[in-house]
């Protein structure tokens, strides 16, 4: 049978909030979109964002986007591109304004503002006071931020294939992306979409760790597709941990606690942040939080009969303020751990929470690799959102700042695809050998046989990324890591699938997605075992200061022999004087 195909200006794989911003933004301007997501797309992970997005918008104190700026590059350990951070900053007002204006129903000050949190490593004047800077919908902001920009998009005509997932990028012989392969779940049918510019937004890769916050798709797909496509992916040494998730389960809860008031104790009742950050106390940068809890754990000091965690208190907030601003999390605890944290603390203990790494871009979304001395754009190619690295978090994200990166970089590369749209009207010649390479991936899945499972194999991989590529790592575990990860991807093809039939085989999208996991999880340990510093949420034990005569350097890592090359970081910003690296406390 002939291979079903379509036609559009733009494929966007991917329909959390940084591809339907995108989507919008071109929907609105008249361009053909198709937006292609593996789920239906308000399941898509923005949905779980909880604490907010950052705009110094000033509703509760004195703020400014400078400052915005001065934390997000502090917060990166100075591995965050001056110039994209800031972009991003200054863009954050508007784009919250925006947000509003679309429907996204924040909660409200008592005069009608937008209502706004504190949350970790935000500073008034350059590192002074704490800022109040988390525009918020109580503790549900990621899903009133998605809702919105999804019935948007259904009212710009947005055309959207619900439940096809995207096998592998089409690319022409003069490196032009040309769109890409997809598969229809409910009849496993492949389905070639051609486009002029095609849109990376498929969300991180949290499911290569054991314990983590991400919904049980964040497979590195998109991630996946670059690799094999040859394109690096960028410093995906630097995971985020976020400090407090439910302790032995790993769901998140959210930084807003802490915002709202909340503070974190050990098993002897003591407010341990006190000795890691004498000034920010439990909103501190989340990397800092993560190893205090850590060592309080390691050293003895934890709770509970394993004395394996530490605890999360709110219960001093009062029932009213944890009704109306932390509704979710107390849902949450409510149904996970059977307690009310009104009335008594919540176990906690970090969990795997953020790419910071992911596919190069610049601040127009372009996808960009190097090239001779500098770097080339891939024609056709865009990637915004936590699949991307553009870079603003650099060597650690801080919390409030994923939802403004997907909606100010989605419209940024929604606006460039359309200038591109208009300089090069006309589909390109469609490349045979690129769609025969595709479906040899999917023909791969069709019936396999073998000694191992895709849930035998996506276990040990977490457990291995656990053990060898956690918070505190040295070059003995991040190498075992390596071997374990080879291993692991070495045995993919022992694979069974059980399961023959075309319609709805979720076996044959597991594998599919476990390849995909297993890349990803080779990139992160290869580049860990690289970097022999430690800056952010990358702590090198046997390396434990930060080295900015060698590394103030973004990390690429290549599939092809498991590569890994480096560039330097872009300190200068747009229109500011830089900030240059200095100490980093709390
Ligand atoms: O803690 C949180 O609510 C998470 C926010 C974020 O990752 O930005």
């Amino acid at each position: 049978m002939a291979l079903a195909k379509r036609r559009f200006d733009t494929l966007v794989i991917g329909a959390g909030g940084a591809g339907l911003r995108a989507a919008l933004q071109l929907a609105q301007a008249q361009a053909t979109v198709a937006v292609v997501s593996k789920v239906f797309p308000t399941r898509s992970h923005t949905v779980a964002a909880q604490g907010g997005i950052n705009a110094a918008l000033a509703n509760v104190t004195e703020d400014n986007w400078h400052w915005h700026m001065y934390d997000t590059v502090k917060g990166s350990d100075w591995l965050g591109d001056q110039d994209a951070i800031e972009y991003m900053c200054r863009a954050a007002a508007q784009t919250v304004i925006e947000l509003e204006h679309a429907g996204v129903p924040f909660s409200r000050l008592d005069n009608g503002k937008i209502y706004q949190r504190p949350f970790g490593g935000q500073s008034r004047n350059f590192g002074g006071d704490q800022a109040t800077r988390t525009c918020a919908a109580a503790d549900r902001t990621g899903h009133a931020l998605l809702h919105t920009l999804y019935q948007q998009n259904i009212q710009a005509k947005t055309h959207f294939f619900d439940e096809y997932f995207a096998i592998d990028l089409i690319r022409d012989a003069q490196g032009y992306i040309l769109g890409a392969l997809v598969l229809e779940i409910a009849t496993g049918e492949p389905l070639l979409i051609e486009a002029k510019t095609t849109l990376l937004a498929t969300g991180g890769v949290g499911q290569i760790f054991r314990t983590n916050t991400n919904a049980h798709i964040n497979t590195g797909d998109g991630l996946g597709m670059a690799l094999r496509a040859g394109i690096p992916l960028q410093d995906m040494e630097f995971f985020q941990f976020h400090p407090t998730g439910i302790a032995g389960k790993g769901m998140l809860i959210s930084e807003g606690a802490r915002g709202e008031g909340g503070y974190l104790v050990n098993g002897e009742g003591e407010r341990f942040m006190q000795r890691y950050a004498p000034h920010a106390l439990d909103l501190a940068s989340r990397d800092v939080v993560s190893r205090a809890i850590y060592t309080e754990v390691a050293e003895g000091r934890g709770c509970g009969p394993h004395k394996d965690h530490v605890l999360l208190k709110i219960d001093h907030l009062g029932e009213e303020v944890v009704a109306k601003r932390l509704p979710g999390i107390r849902a949450m605890a409510q149904t996970f751990l059977h307690l009310d944290p009104a009335r008594e603390p919540i176990p906690v203990y970090p969990t795997a929470h953020y790419t910071m790494g992911g596919i190069p871009t610049d601040r127009h979304g372009r996808v960009v690799v190097p090239a001779g001395h500098g770097e080339e754009a891939i024609s056709g190619l865009y990637a915004v959102g936590e699949c991307a690295c553009v870079s603003v978090h650099g060597a650690n994200r801080l919390g409030g700042n994923s939802l403004l990166d997907i909606v100010v970089f989605g419209r940024a590369a929604g606006n460039h695809i359309i200038d591109y749209l208009a300089e090069n009207p006309f589909h390109r010649p469609l490349d045979e050998a690129s769609v025969e390479g595709a479906m040899a991936r999917l023909v791969r899945w069709e019936r396999p046989e073998g000694e191992e499972t895709v849930a035998g194999l996506r276990k040990k991989m977490q457990k291995a990324m656990e053990t060898y590529c956690g918070v505190f790592r040295t070059e003995a575990k991040l190498t075992e890591g390596v071997a374990a990860i080879e291993a692991l991807i070495g045995r993919l093809d022992q694979v069974a699938i059980h399961d023959h039939s075309r319609v709805f085989n979720t076996q044959r999208i597991e594998a599919l997605e476990l390849e995909n996991l297993l890349q990803c999880a080779l990139a992160t340990v290869v580049s860990a075992l690289g970097r022999t510093e430690s800056r952010g949420a990358h702590t090198r034990v046997d390396y434990p200061e930060r080295d900015d005569t060698h590394w103030l350097r973004h990390s690429l890592f290549f599939l092809e022999a498991a590569r890994l090359d480096y560039k330097p970081v872009r300190m200068k910003p747009l229109s500011v004087e830089s900030f240059p690296p200095k100490p980093r406390v709390y």
